[in-house]
């Protein structure tokens, strides 16, 4: 009675926490049917015949009653609003009332199918628009895994009470409570004897249930961490194979794998338990009812299609209560899910997020079609949102005028990084100003700023696709011509060429891998293609061969070209050309100057990182 799910399922259902049932969460639930609005003509034909469907289905003990009566006493068999029946004519009903309901389930099933997929793509939809919309910030506090499984698990929990539990609510409610109608109807005796029996089988059914739950949970804890072990060895599996630790592995997994085993065979104990008194409720339950109703039949009381039809209303009775503990659970699921779908839907974007209400919003209209580029930082300090006990930034005051370029030197952790964050409004400083054309960059539309900034990561992916689709991420609108001249800036035609498939050869996970030196040809074309008037450059440490790194460099200059320019540097060669360096120490800026004023500081810091890195100190006055 009680629909089970294959145990895989099962686990992944349970894991879903369930909220408790009060009047703000259903509120909350209820907020989501906005999602079924568009679609109410088809829910309501749906509901209408799901209950024509549940009514039919009732009528079936019925007329399944008067069949035996019909055919033990012909012409005695009467029938509601029918009147005296044949048996042949009481068939006839059953097999017309079976058609009708068949149609109208068929109708229900594919109304609340079709509503329910319709609504639940929007849903999706919307969450992952809202999910690329949020902060950085966001995203730093929450696992990657946490994220995805409320686009997939919890909206599947929510499709799953839409599309199947609703309408078994509905029907089930119809059994529950037109099956006690007619049976009470039927005999007042046997009614009595058998409500006094359930309320002591749904007792053991809910201590049963709850501690096959306990144990159940645990499984699937346990089975949780064999999957992490899973996940963190897929993604370095690089390194796994490179430090040779296969055995390591398996042997961390077989000790989680046995974990689960012991937590899975206790459950299933209980599990055989709970099936063992199942067989004995189900099957006593109905000897019980059998045994009195027939003590009724033998004195005459009730006729044998009256006992044929309080075995059948039982049975639906029974499977309606049977189910109510199940759908209970998974509308408290349901419960859960929809308050975290919709916390992420109310979450506030990026642009609302930096521009809290009395602080300035942004203009409606970029100020004018192309930013000059000049970018000064006044006193910002700055601490991640994630770790706001660490003060990352303080007070650091850079500018760079239209046209120049800035390098970023420092020690690893330095805060070289974070400043080009702050940069392209990832993150809004603590304090102080980021001024942008001189204007706060807050007073800009978000995304409006953005298209005028590009970067050149340290280390580029590319997204799954044709080299030309990830040339043309910097500007949708281009077209091929735009796109190979790009290229051939970037100094990347000659190697796309040079495959036979060109600039439709496929990359990424399921393409050919490129090189570290031709994947920053691919950002710096991006980048070219952007045509952005701040660029942000950050260096790969990693040294390529001197020629790839010759055409990188040559790419990188042609592109740096009168753009303001940040960039996080290691090479000595783009150090040497920068108009200003800043050396960043623990957040702090604690040198500024050129090439030739910080290597005459006898010992400053940038003196001592460029003897480190680059060679003695009189060899880079020489450089
Ligand atoms: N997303 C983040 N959340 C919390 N702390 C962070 C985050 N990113 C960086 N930090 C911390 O901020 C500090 C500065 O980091 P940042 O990445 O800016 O350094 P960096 O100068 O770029 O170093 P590197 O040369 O190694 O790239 C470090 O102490 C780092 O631990
Ligand atoms: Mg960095």
């Amino acid at each position: 009675m009680a629909r089970r799910n294959p145990p895989q399922e099962d686990l992944a259902q349970q894991r879903l926490f369930k909220a408790p049932l009060t009047r703000e969460s259903l509120r909350q639930t209820f907020a989501l049917a906005r999602y079924v609005r568009p679609h109410r003509a088809r829910f309501f034909s749906g509901l209408c015949t799901l209950f024509v469907s549940a009514a039919l289905g009732l009528a079936f003990p019925l007329l399944a009653g008067s069949l035996i009566d019909a055919a033990l006493h012909p012409g005695a068999t009467t029938l509601p609003l029918v009147g005296a029946v044949s048996l042949n004519q009481v068939a006839l009903l059953l097999a017309v009332s079976i058609t009708l309901q068949a149609l109208a389930s068929f109708n229900s099933a594919l109304a609340f199918n079709r509503v329910g997929q319709s609504a639940l793509a929007d849903l999706r939809r919307d969450c992952y628009g809202r999910l690329i919309a949020l902060p950085m910030a966001f995203f730093a506090q929450r696992r990657v895994g946490e994220l995805t499984s409320r686009i997939t698990t919890d909206v599947a929990q929510i499709e799953g009470t839409l599309i199947d539990a609703l309408p078994q609510i509905c029907r089930q409610t119809v059994f529950l409570l037109g099956g006690i109608t007619m049976i009470a109807l039927t005999s007042g005796r046997l009614t009595a004897v058998m409500l006094g029996t359930l309320p002591l089988l749904i007792a053991a059914a809910v201590f049963f249930g709850r501690r096959l739950r306990v144990f159940s949970r645990e499984t699937q804890d346990q089975l949780a961490a064999t999957n992490t072990i899973v996940e963190e060895t897929l993604q370095a599996i690089a390194s796994v194979k490179a430090f040779a630790n296969e055995a390591f592995e398996r042997g961390r997994y077989d000790r989680a794998n046995a974990r689960v085993l012991t937590a899975a065979l206790s459950a299933a104990r209980w599990r055989a338990v709970f099936v063992a008194f199942f067989i004995v409720a189900l099957f006593g339950g109905i000897v019980i009812v059998l045994w009195f109703g027939a003590g009724l039949l033998q004195s005459g009381d009730i006729s044998p299609g009256q006992l044929t039809r309080f075995v059948l209303y039982t049975t639906f009775v029974a499977g309606a209560m049977g189910q109510a503990a199940e759908l209970f659970t998974q509308l408290q699921k349901t419960v859960g899910s929809t308050q975290r779908v919709r916390e992420l839907l109310r979450e506030p974007t990026e642009a609302a997020a930096q521009n809290p209400i009395g602080v300035s919003a942004p203009l409606a209209t970029p100020p004018s079609a192309r930013l000059r580029g000049e970018v000064a930082f006044e006193a910002v300090s700055f601490r991640y949102p994630s770790r706001p006990d660490v003060a990352v930034l303080h007070e650091v005051t850079l500018a760079a005028r239209a046209g120049e370029r800035v390098a970023l030197v420092g020690p690893s952790g330095a805060g070289k990084s974070t400043l080009t964050a702050l940069l392209l409004r990832f993150y809004a400083p603590e304090s102080g100003r980021l001024l942008i054309d001189g204007r706060d960059a807050r007073d800009y539309p978000l995304p409006w700023l953005r298209g005028q900034m590009a970067i050149v990561p340290q280390d580029v992916l590319l997204f799954g696709g044709t080299i030309a689709e990830n040339i043309v991420y910097g500007r949708p609108d281009a077209d091929a011509a735009a796109i190979r001249e790009a290229a051939r800036l970037a100094n990347a035609d000659d190697f796309i060429s040079a495959f036979p498939e060109g600039y439709a050869t496929l990359v990424g996970d399921r393409g050919i891998q490129l090189s570290g030196g031709q994947r920053q040809r691919i950002a710096i074309a991006r980048a070219i293609l952007k045509n952005p008037a701040i660029l942000i450059l950050d260096e790969a440490t990693s040294s390529l061969d001197s020629e790839s790194e010759w055409l990188v460099q040559t790419a990188l200059q042609r592109l740096m070209k009168g753009r303001t320019t940040f960039i996080v540097a290691h090479r000595l060669a783009t150090i040497r050309t920068a108009d200003r360096i800043a050396v960043l120490e623990a957040g702090r800026v604690v040198e500024l100057g050129n090439h030739a004023e910080l290597s005459a500081k006898p010992d400053g810091l940038y003196r001592r990182l460029s003897s480190l890195q680059f060679g003695q100190p009189t060899a880079v006055s020489q450089l």
